[in-house]
């Protein structure tokens, strides 16, 4: 998202838009961390309690700035919802009706889309702001719409909002993705569980995050085949009623802290996560040497010296998370040795190179490739947070640079990282929070 339209918005929401992460380089990360719950699996089993009436109970929910939007659109449609405790979060939708979601909102958060589906499902129309482009290039919404039209639904766009109408109900069909869509797989999925019979989702997203999507949906009453695969078929129901779920953990956040361990040559476990989920990064860790041990639910990574060179590839899961992709980039500006970094989900994605030039990292990109030359060191200096993992990258490398990083516009942070800041100190650096 554009950083000056974030600013207007977090202005809007009283968010401490000026605060900085202050970082003083140099400490090895030591220590055991909790992940927190899944900001990209919470989104959409948001909009899915729209699906039916009543009171949901979710647990293991972040606290994060991008939850609060979801919530704060939810209220538009006469949702309520209260926190008992800083992860649960009692849903209440039994006062529930249509209205549009407004460009305000779905402008500063791109998965406030994921409401068009249950919403067009349950009242056979939806009016919802089209999203607008981010900082790394256009982000389209065709395959949204074309999946939606493959359920019989009417698409026009209408002075900047898409608006879906199916006056007779959706019916079920066959959708086949050319390309693989996290956001368009889940709203497709969430208009399909009621649609009249069958629906074949072909090239779906298998994303954990789709695959807790389709279990909620399935806790809801939906029937849902081939969870976890390329190929769903959904079954259409006709009712559907109220579910609890428990938020998956975070594995960009588990990707993130593991990350931190290893550019500063530390030793960290990282606890409440799904290893299972971080296979791509586990083995990408691995590559630049340092030494994993997994259990169920945690992971420990022992780094290595200096980080060896690599080639990473991003894509759709079970490859290489593209929001890990700045991460590694800041790893990868001190390995030993030349990296590049491909990224062919968003190929405009390096807004934070930049920035991790400032810090003296040599990095060249061409087209979508990011070619990087580990330096031996790299030097505190005030820079900028550009987006969400772009702050992250810019923590990581202020966490080996030498002297003092401060990292300003660091709401973008805040709207996926719940207190980054606390967790990495409590690990041994030397890091905090300003207000200048
Ligand atoms: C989700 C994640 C985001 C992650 C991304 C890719 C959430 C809330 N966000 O975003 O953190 O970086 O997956 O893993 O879960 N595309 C189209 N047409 C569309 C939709 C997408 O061409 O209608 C393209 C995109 O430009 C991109 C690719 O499909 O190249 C994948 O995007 P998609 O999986 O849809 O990303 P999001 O769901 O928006």
């Amino acid at each position: 998202m554009k950083p000056e339209l974030d600013l207007e918005r977090a202005k809007k929401v009283g968010t401490k838009t000026m605060d900085e992460i202050w970082i003083q380089g140099g400490r090895s990360l030591k220590g055991t961390v909790s992940c927190g719950g899944s900001k990209n699996a919470t989104l959409p089993i948001l909009a899915a309690v729209l699906l039916a009436e009543g009171r949901y109970r979710l647990t293991n929910v972040p606290h994060l700035m991008d939850v609060t939007t979801m919530v704060k659109m939810l209220g538009r449609f006469g949702v309520t919802s209260e926190r008992p405790d800083t992860h649960t979060m009692v849903i209440d939708t039994r006062q529930q009706q249509n209205a549009e979601a407004p460009y305000d909102l779905v402008k500063t958060m791109r998965a406030s889309i994921y409401v068009l589906g249950p919403l067009l499902a349950r009242y056979g129309e939806a009016r919802v702001s089209l999203p607008g482009g981010c900082a790394w290039g256009p982000r389209p919404v065709d395959l949204h719409i074309k999946g939606l039209e493959a359920l019989g639904a009417r698409v026009d766009i209408d002075h900047g909002y898409i608006a879906a109408y199916a006056p007779d109900g959706l019916r079920g069909g066959t959708i086949s993705f050319d390309v693989s869509s996290v956001g368009a797989t889940g709203n497709v999925l969430m208009a399909a569980v009621t649609a009249a019979g069958e629906t074949v989702i072909e090239n779906a997203a298998c994303e954990p995050e789709i695959d807790a999507l389709a279990t909620f949906l399935t806790a809801m009453g939906a029937r849902i085949e081939g969870i976890g695969q390329a190929r769903l078929v959904v079954h259409g129901v006709h009712d559907l009623h109220p579910a609890d779920a428990a938020m998956i953990p975070d594995r960009i956040e588990a990707g993130t802290l593991l990350a931190a361990a290893a550019i500063t040559g530390g030793d960290v476990e990282v606890t409440d996560v799904n290893p299972a989920h971080l296979g791509a990064v586990l083995t990408k860790f691995e590559s630049a040497g340092a030494s994993l041990e997994r259990s169920d639910t945690s992971v420990r990574l022992r780094a290595p010296e200096r980080p060896l060179p690599m080639k990473v590839i991003t894509q759709p899961y079970p490859g290489f998370p593209t929001d890990m992709q700045a991460q590694f980039m800041a790893l990868l500006s001190v390995a030993d040795g030349a990296s590049t970094i491909a990224d062919t989900i968003y190929h405009d994605r390096f807004t934070h190179v930049a920035e991790l030039q400032r810090l003296g990292a040599d990095i060249r990109v061409e087209g979508n490739t990011a070619f990087i030359r580990g330096a031996e060191s790299l030097s505190g200096a005030p820079v900028m947070a550009t987006d969400l993992r772009a702050s992250a990258a810019l923590i990581l490398a202020g966490l080996v640079a030498g002297g003092e990083t401060r990292v300003s516009r660091v709401y973008h942070l805040d709207r996926g990282y719940e207190r980054l800041e606390a967790k990495l100190a409590a690990l041994g650096a030397s890091i905090r929070r300003v207000r200048p």
